[in-house]
């Protein structure tokens, strides 16, 4: 592909968005959010200690929706149960996921005054289509989906195994090191800039964009959220640079901006589209497959009769990716806004309300998981979680992001790796993007 080179925008590489609400708080700590009802599981601090599971179990044994009256993100319906969750996404012309309703994070819409009393004009919002509904959503899905089919897996195969293969064989052995940074941030995002064709010595800003804008907490506050929307502003000027340059390619290639510049669909989206569509297909593939990476070894190393499942047993590898999604769930929820009045297992649903989907506890809901809290590697419907969401919105990506973990699962199988983790774990504090931002590990053969 003949490239004319484009000088790209300068862009900030810090403070991380993790830094810089750790020391906002520090600063204010009377800006942390307040969360007296039991049931709101809005609250960071149950997925920062990992002590959300009980919560949500009393919350099913209670029903399978709860409305809670309050929270810092106002009030919501929690769905907790898996064939709610199921029902409501199934519906997807009365339960909305468009941003012009609030879109699909449990983050409030700011209002007309909000807007007018910050000094906002326009408002900051770029349109993606996992928060557009049909007949938009459909057309725009449409330009991408392509890339993910079978076929199009099977293209990239082999080169996501070799750099997995490489990254394996280069990782430090008898030595402790951070399997976060070392391997699934990288991994992610030496996958993410292959599929589209981005700068690969700037990969690690697909890292540092994706935290700012996967925050909802940090978006609560004011000072940082003007501060988010400047770095989005910088991603996008970087992506424009890109986009510019491939228009300019005098054939187009095969990798995804290539494709969407060159689409029919692409008449019809403004270049706001484009760019909000090209932001949430690098934010929507990278803390969730990073996330699922690292979930992996601390679950194998947690459990070591299903580790000794899988040592001896590869076979067991694909029907292992889903278990560990199923458990590990990198998206904790997503929003819809209900637009009519309507009953839900009994309970009535008003327009306008917000209706949050933890998809965190559907995948470990009694009445379709037995035993859900334990990692049984050769569970008969570990498909049948929703990590990946369901009905028309359900990931785009899954595919690529099962490619990705299965062939990491089999690289190291045989290679006879045995992640141990011997230090410090760290789990990201957000009730967004559920993972971990530290995992100390040692490595070992078997
Ligand atoms: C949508 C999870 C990887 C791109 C979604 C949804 C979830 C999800 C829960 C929303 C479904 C809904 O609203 O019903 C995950 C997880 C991943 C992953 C857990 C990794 C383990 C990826 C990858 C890409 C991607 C690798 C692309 C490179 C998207 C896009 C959508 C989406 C574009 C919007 C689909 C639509 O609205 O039609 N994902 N995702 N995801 N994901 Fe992923």
């Amino acid at each position: 592909m003949a490239t004319a080179a484009i000088e790209r925008p300068k862009v900030r590489t810090s403070p991380t968005a993790y830094q810089a609400l750790k020391d906002h708080y520090d600063q204010h700590p009377e800006d942390k959010l307040n969360h007296p009802h039991k049931w709101d599981v809005s609250r960071s601090d149950i997925y920062a200690n990992n002590n959300w599971h009980a919560i949500f179990r009393e919350m099913r044994e209670a029903g399978p929706l709860h409305y809670i009256p309050e929270s810092p993100f106002g009030p919501y319906w929690a769905v907790v149960g898996h064939k709610a969750i199921q029902h409501i996404e199934a519906l997807p012309d009365i339960f909305s996921s468009s941003w012009e309703h609030g879109g699909i994070t449990i983050l409030n819409r700011l209002t007309e005054e909000e807007l007018a009393e910050r000094g906002i004009e326009e408002r900051r919002e770029l349109p993606m289509f996992i928060a557009m509904d049909r007949p938009e959503h459909t057309g725009q899905r449409r330009t991408v989906a392509p890339k993910f089919t079978p076929s199009g897996m099977a293209e990239m195969e082999g080169e996501i195994r070799q750099r997995t293969g490489e990254l394996l064989d280069s990782l430090p052995r008898g030595e402790k090191f951070d399997w976060v940074d070392k391997v699934s941030i990288e991994l992610t995002t030496g996958m993410l800039a292959i599929l589209f064709g981005f700068p690969w010595e700037d990969r690690r800003l697909l890292t540092f964009w994706s935290d700012w804008s996967g925050d909802t907490e940090l978006a609560t506050v004011r000072d940082l959220d003007e501060v988010r929307w400047e770095i989005l502003q910088e991603m996008a000027a970087y992506f424009q640079s890109l986009w510019v340059e491939r228009t300019q390619d005098k054939e187009p290639g095969d990798d995804l901006i290539s494709m969407m510049i060159h689409s029919d669909a692409m008449n019809q989206m403004s270049p706001q589209e484009f760019m909000g569509n090209l932001i949430l297909l690098i934010v929507g593939g990278n803390d969730t497959t990073r996330n699922s990476m690292s979930g992996f070894v601390y679950q194998l190393d947690k459990n070591p009769d299903q580790r000794e499942l899988f040592e001896q047993n590869p076979d067991i590898i694909p029907n292992a990716v889903q278990e560990m999604l199923r458990m590990q769930t990198p998206l904790a929820h997503m929003r819809r806004t209900c637009v009519e009045d309507t009953e839900v297992f009994g309970q009535q649903i008003k327009a306008g309300d917000k209706v949050v989907l933890w998809y965190i506890s559907a995948n470990r809901d009694e009445e379709v998981f037995e035993n859900p809290d334990k990692l049984d590697l050769a569970r008969e419907n570990a498909r049948r979680h929703i990590a990946f969401g369901y009905g028309i919105h359900r990931c785009v990506g899954a595919r690529l992001a099962e490619l990705q973990l299965r062939v990491l699962l089999e690289e190291m199988h045989k290679r006879r790796m045995r992640v141990n983790v011997v230090g410090e774990i760290e789990r990201v504090r957000a009730n967004f993007v559920h993972g971990f931002r530290k995992l100390e590990v040692e490595i070992d053969e078997f």
